[in-house]
């Protein structure tokens, strides 16, 4: 099966085994299932994610992986967190996601009207409005089918015509916008390329129509083709997409960032506008670390 056309297209059954399901659980399930607000679709002026001194310490530790955080990324953009390992980037996707919950500060989603004054108090993020990728997300695929692995968790039975319609939309408009539609639904995930695989990943979250897309480390061990094949796909889904993207390949993202922001050690945040000199520093300074 190629394209998908009908309500009838995802009607197979998926029956992963208890231990896929426990990978899942601690992986992949939990960044569908993420915390009111929309970061789109607003009908005059626009929404803004705002994260508002955030700090966060794990339970049953003393010391705080993330200080005072704030930062601001209007609907629509592409936001860059880089910074050394170990300083918390990953930390702050989790709060974002709703994988964990922020000790102090407010993760929030504010619309402004045209003139840039607040419309209404601001609305907590959901997770139901989050979709986060992972690093490395093809650990994450358990089904045998790239239509089970996208579909994976939809009701399969009792339920009505034009909810699986709806949900048949869903699929194509996800498969579209990632350039998926060329290959068959039928195909193993495992046996995609690596550009692909994220590709799918990439699907597998937009499905859920988030409003905010969260991916860890999006170029990680792709060969340079697939790495370009990626970048060009983000600049694509950033027409209609708020994505904030954790990563070390400044050199390679840097003409789609809108805002970055470098986390140093010991989880503080700080704004730094990439320019060309700056992001071959940052990235030689990493690799010596
Ligand atoms: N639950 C936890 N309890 C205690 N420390 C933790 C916990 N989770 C993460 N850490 C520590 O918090 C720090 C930040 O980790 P994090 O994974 O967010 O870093 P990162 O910036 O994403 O690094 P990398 O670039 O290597 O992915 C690390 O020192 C990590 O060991
Ligand atoms: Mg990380």
């Amino acid at each position: 099966m190629q394209a998908v056309g009908t309500a009838a297209a995802f009607s197979p059954a998926v029956t992963p085994s208890p231990a896929r399901r426990r990978a899942v659980d601690s992986g992949r399930r939990f960044s569908r299932s993420c915390r009111s607000g929309r970061v789109s679709v607003s009908a005059a002026g626009y929404s803004q994610l705002e994260v508002r001194r955030v700090s966060y310490r794990p339970p049953g530790t003393e010391q705080n992986l993330l200080n005072e955080i704030s930062l601001n990324l209007k609907e629509k953009s592409f936001g860059l967190l880089f910074g050394r390992s170990g300083s918390g980037k990953t930390t702050l996707l989790q709060l974002l996601a709703g994988l964990s919950e922020p000790t102090h500060g407010t993760i929030c989603i504010q619309k402004y009207n045209d003139s840039g004054n607040p419309m209404g108090p601001p609305e907590l993020l959901t997770a139901q409005r989050v979709g986060i990728v992972f690093q490395f997300p093809e650990r994450y695929f358990l089904a045998d089918t790239v239509l089970e692995e996208i579909t994976f968790g939809w009701p399969r039975q009792n339920t009505d015509f034009l909810f699986r319609e709806k949900l048949a939309l869903k699929l194509q408009n996800a498969i579209n916008s990632v350039g998926l539609n060329g290959i068959s639904l039928e195909e193993d995930p495992q046996s995609l390329s690596g550009g692909f695989k994220r590709r799918l990943a990439l699907a597998i979250q937009l499905v859920q129509t988030p409003d905010l897309l969260l991916l860890d480390e999006p170029l990680a061990g792709l060969d340079w083709k697939a790495r370009a094949d990626v970048v060009n796909l983000l600049k694509d889904l950033k027409k209609d997409h708020t994505i904030l993207a954790v990563s070390h390949d400044l050199r390679e993202l840097y003409p789609l960032v809108d805002r970055s922001w470098r986390m140093e050690m010991g989880g503080v945040l700080k704004e730094e506008a990439l320019s060309v000199s700056k992001q071959m520093q940052a990235e030689l300074q990493w690799r010596d670390n």
